[in-house]
């Protein structure tokens, strides 16, 4: 199971410029209509700029017009010694952009986890807090 979003996320990752941590992402969401949508992690000498490959990937499924109830999946992969998990700043995105039970694959090749919005960040603030 998944092994279609795991190595696109691991073909993604071959995209990652990482010249500073030389730490590679890459993230793949997969659509219900079959489409994968990537990104890697891009980063910048001024080191706020960076981009995180799981934002890469979602923003770009959203900027070929899919939304959350279209997506089936997400994979996100690193080179790391152990499984990486999203960032504070990609909680916060992922949160509002995927449904918060959604199954979010995490490996970096020796060990797989499948978790979720849900035990990423529970408590999550979100749009209705602001009505
Ligand atoms: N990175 C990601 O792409 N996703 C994460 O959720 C964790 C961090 C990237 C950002 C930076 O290029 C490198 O990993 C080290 O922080």
């Amino acid at each position: 199971m998944y092994e279609d979003v795991i190595s696109k996320a691991f073909e993604a990752m071959k995209n990652a410029y990482a010249p500073y941590s030389k730490y590679h992402v890459g993230a793949c969401v997969k659509s219900k209509d079959g489409k994968y949508f990537l990104g890697a992690n891009i980063e910048n000498s001024s080191f706020g700029a960076t981009s995180c490959a799981e934002r890469n990937a979602i923003f770009n499924c959203y900027s070929h017009g899919y939304r959350k109830d279209d997506i089936e999946a997400i994979a996100i992969v690193s080179d790391g010694k152990r499984i990486g998990t999203p960032c504070g700043i990609c909680r916060q995105v992922l949160a509002e952009l995927i449904p918060m039970d959604l199954p979010i694959v995490l490996s970096n090749g020796v060990e797989t986890l499948v978790t979720n919005m849900n035990e990423l960040l529970p408590m999550a603030f979100n749009s209705e807090d602001l009505v």
